[in-house]
């Protein structure tokens, strides 16, 4: 391939002599027979970008620097920066370290965040925000209910103090797609600054800063991009950036330093994950071929859609009702069936090539199927009868979860 063999960066990232554009892609198998991981990053990544890989990069050398000001630029492309008023600064790390890198730099010491929680990762922020010791208040709505524009601002109005609302676009726990546009819209009403957690939904869920007023928001590169762990990335209003100077309590972590360095010298300030970068160039050529984001947004959602209508079928139900289901990852109830034990579904689906995902729900038993990566509905047709094939193994003849299941999910119904 160009991007593993080619000595020039432009080669690597627009793929100019590189063999044939496929429009809409067809998918690769995974190309060691490995299983499809239907899970939420890591996840099932291209042939091409795993071959982008086999060659090695210099971080100083330039090739590379131009390699990281194309995945820069192109990522502000994805979130609508027409304006030039954002910048995108890639970080070392898991998404996580781009989290509280971003709270640590963007959330002053004195400042005061409102947290969104609905699930595991906005739980996450609430932790991370105890441990930078910044003051934060937490609405915690449980496994999975949305947080909604009128209890924030009713939050908002009881307590001035608050100058930041830090918030979750796609939980990526329970599978919801949270409120974002109503979320920033009620935060700017109120002048304060939004800060996004959107990890899972970036690239494929709209994320335009022209339309959600945001002070800043990070994804990584192993999400909806379709790259592979490494890195991730804040993109962050430049003004927000600079009054970020100094404040950071950690280095490494310092998102004003990494990009005040890397504007400077066109480099990483520690050593990048130059095989990662090299991946994610590649990913950003498929995602771009595809259509971009509305073309991968179709894509997932047709995954997640021929996906509940063929477990339905099979008698499962998704603990979401259509209103709130993310095209990212879906969680359906386990079976009430007394011969059905998630651990020997999961074995019996990885023996046919599927790895699934345990769920995150604290009232009943669930498990997760992830819609993204390199997959589409004709693997998800392949998941729903690998499914079929698993529960007649285990002697279940159908998959209805139990009575609590459905109560459960009559709460959310209720109350959003
Ligand atoms: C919404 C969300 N936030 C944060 C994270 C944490 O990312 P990481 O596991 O890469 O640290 C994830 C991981 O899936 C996520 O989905």
């Amino acid at each position: 391939m160009e991007s593993a063999t080619g000595s020039s960066p432009a080669k690597a990232q627009t793929g100019a002599t590189r063999a044939p554009s496929r429009g809409n892609p067809a998918m690769d198998q995974p190309s060691q027979g490995e299983p499809y991981l239907l899970t939420p990053g890591p996840l099932t990544t291209a042939l091409s970008t795993k071959q982008a890989m086999l060659r090695d990069w210099g971080s100083w050398d330039g090739d590379f620097r131009a390699m990281t000001a194309h995945l820069r630029g192109r990522l502000l492309d994805i979130a609508g920066d027409e304006a030039g008023e954002y910048d995108c600064v890639p970080l070392q790390g898991s998404g996580s370290y781009c989290v509280e890198a971003m709270l640590g730099s963007l959330v002053p010491r004195d400042g005061h965040a409102l947290v969104l929680a609905n699930g595991a990762y906005g739980k996450r922020i609430a932790t991370t925000l105890r441990y930078l010791g910044r003051a934060h208040t937490v609405l915690d709505k449980g496994d999975y209910l949305p947080p909604r524009a009128a209890e924030v601002e009713r939050m908002l109005d009881a307590d001035a103090s608050i100058t930041h609302v830090v918030a979750v676009h796609c939980e990526t726990s329970s599978g919801i797609l949270n409120p974002i546009e109503e979320i920033a819209a009620v935060t700017a009403a109120k002048g304060r600054k939004l800060l996004i957690d959107s990890m899972s939904a970036f690239g494929a869920v709209p994320l335009d800063v022209r339309n959600i007023a945001c002070e800043a928001f990070v994804s990584s590169a192993n999400k909806c991009i379709e790259g592979v762990p490494g890195f991730g990335f804040v993109i962050a209003r430049k003004s927000a950036l600079e009054d970020a100077r100094g404040r950071s309590h950690s280095l490494a972590l310092d998102v004003h330093d990494q990009w005040d360095v890397m504007n400077r010298t066109g480099q990483w300030r520690f050593t990048p994950p130059t095989h990662t970068v090299a991946a994610f160039i590649e990913a950003l050529r498929l995602h771009e071929l595809e259509g971009g984001q509305p073309a991968r947004l179709a894509r997932y959602a047709n995954n997640r859609d021929v996906l509940v209508a063929g477990m339905h079928e099979l008698g499962f139900e998704p603990l979401l009702n259509a209103r709130w289901r993310s095209p990212i990852i879906v969680t359906f109830f386990s079976p009430a069936h007394p011969s059905f034990s998630f651990e020997r579904f999961y074995e019996l689906m990885k023996q046919q090539g599927f790895i699934i995902y345990p769920g995150k729900l604290t009232v009943v038993e669930s498990f997760r199927i992830g819609c993204i990566g390199q997959v589409d509905e004709h693997v998800m047709r392949r998941v729903v009868k690998a499914c079929a094939g698993s529960l007649r193994t285990m002697g279940v003849n159908h998959a209805a979860p139990p009575a609590a299941a459905i109560e459960e999910r009559k709460v959310l119904a209720e109350a959003a």
